[in-house]
């Protein structure tokens, strides 16, 4: 009897974001942003006013409206779960707001010893529910468009620099202090990070998440020394345990390239680059097995359509057609960039990157 073979439906893991990540070659490099939900986006800017941006995260139905708002836009091959990555400050007791026009502030930062054995280190699943929520409500629309949802979470160190420094900052030098003079208690803090984001990302990937990236946005101020006796540690048990769950995992920091072979050896399945370095060259400082995702630098969607076409063609030329390359900007997506400039540049590069 001739049974007739059905082609199976393109799935999720078919994604050309799900491929490269896993080194596969994929129809075109795929492309999502930083911050791709944004204040640079009008929508964006409409649906926050009068809303606090906590208020936002903690609304399902808001946070997966953000979500979705620059991937109705644009043919991004992912989605980023709106979030933020001091939402879990709260839940451990510190009083985090987000101020307008001047960023986080933390109103009673880590100072002492005692401040750190204070911290909770609760259950993500009952202290910030909304965040499983916000992915649950959003996969049916996501699954419809065929795209892989992003969870992410910061890494011990950037989130231990808002707790102690209780805002954004130039120099870490409270936090350098502390960490100095406080090494069992540094350890312990780095301790308490690693297990609740290890947790807050088990629920987002038991949600839906299909990948997942930890920022440590601001791990490049710490010299290689410092890097290996305060921070590697926790971060590489961190990455451990997420690998566990059985989705790709992306380590992303920015300044950072001096660190990147340590920051590659925690074996994260891609490598997220800033736009320091040419792309070719921080490929050879990270595995062979590693994607790498990267490098525009955000400001150039901001320079004439010249300039960021023949930048993203250096970028291109520099991935080298080979497999494993996930475009993306080396920062996030500042607000002042024209979103007609972001969905130029989104499209340029599935044409350019188009294969059979
Ligand atoms: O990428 C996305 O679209 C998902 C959303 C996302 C936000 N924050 C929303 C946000 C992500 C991935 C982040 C990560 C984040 N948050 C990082 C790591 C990435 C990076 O930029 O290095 C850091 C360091 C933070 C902390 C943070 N949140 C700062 C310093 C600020 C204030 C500065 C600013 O841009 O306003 C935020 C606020 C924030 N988080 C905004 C958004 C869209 C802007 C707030 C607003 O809309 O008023």
């Amino acid at each position: 009897m001739n049974v007739p073979t059905s082609t199976p439906s393109p799935t999720l893991q078919d994604s050309a974001f799900l491929k490269s990540l896993r080194c596969e070659s994929a129809p075109h490099t795929p492309v999502w942003f930083m911050r791709q939900a944004g204040r640079y986006m009008p929508e964006y800017r409409a649906l926050r006013a009068g809303k606090s941006m906590l208020a936002c995260i903690r609304t399902p139905e808001l946070a997966a409206e953000i979500t979705l708002q620059p991937v109705k836009a644009m043919p991004l091959d992912a989605a980023i779960l709106f979030n933020d990555i001091l939402t879990p400050l709260p839940v451990m007791g510190l009083n985090l707001d987000f101020v307008g026009g001047v960023g986080p502030q933390i109103s009673n930062p880590i100072s002492s010893v005692a401040d750190v054995d204070r911290l909770g280190v609760p259950a993500a699943a009952e202290t910030m529910p909304y965040t499983a929520e916000s992915i649950r409500l959003l996969m049916p629309e996501l699954n419809a468009r065929g795209l892989p949802l992003i969870g992410f979470v910061g890494a011990p160190f950037t989130l231990a620099s808002y707790a102690i420094e209780g805002k954004g900052s130039r120099n870490y030098e409270k936090t350098k202090r502390f960490m100095y003079a406080e090494p069992a208690a540094w350890q312990r803090l780095m301790e308490k990070f690693e297990t609740l984001l290890a947790d807050y990302l088990t629920e987002q990937v038991k949600a839906g998440a299909s990948a997942v990236q930890i920022f440590d946005s601001w791990v490049g101020a710490l010299s290689v020394y410092d890097y290996r006796t305060f921070v590697k540690p926790a971060t590489g048990r961190l990455i451990a345990k997420v690998k566990k769950l059985g989705v790709p995992v992306i380590y992303f920091g920015t300044g950072a390239t001096h660190l990147m072979p340590d920051m590659a050896s925690l074996g994260s399945d891609c490598m997220g680059a800033d736009w320091r370095l040419p792309l070719d060259e921080a490929r050879k400082l990270i595995l062979p097995a590693q994607a790498i995702q990267g490098n525009l630098d955000p400001l150039l969607l901001q320079a004439p359509w010249r300039e960021l076409k023949y930048q993203t063609d250096r970028i291109l030329a520099e991935a080298g057609g080979k497999a494993g390359h996930i475009f993306n900007v080396g920062h996030g997506l500042l607000p002042g960039t024209d979103p007609d400039m972001v969905l130029r540049l989104t499209e340029y590069v599935h044409e350019q990157t188009r294969r059979g």
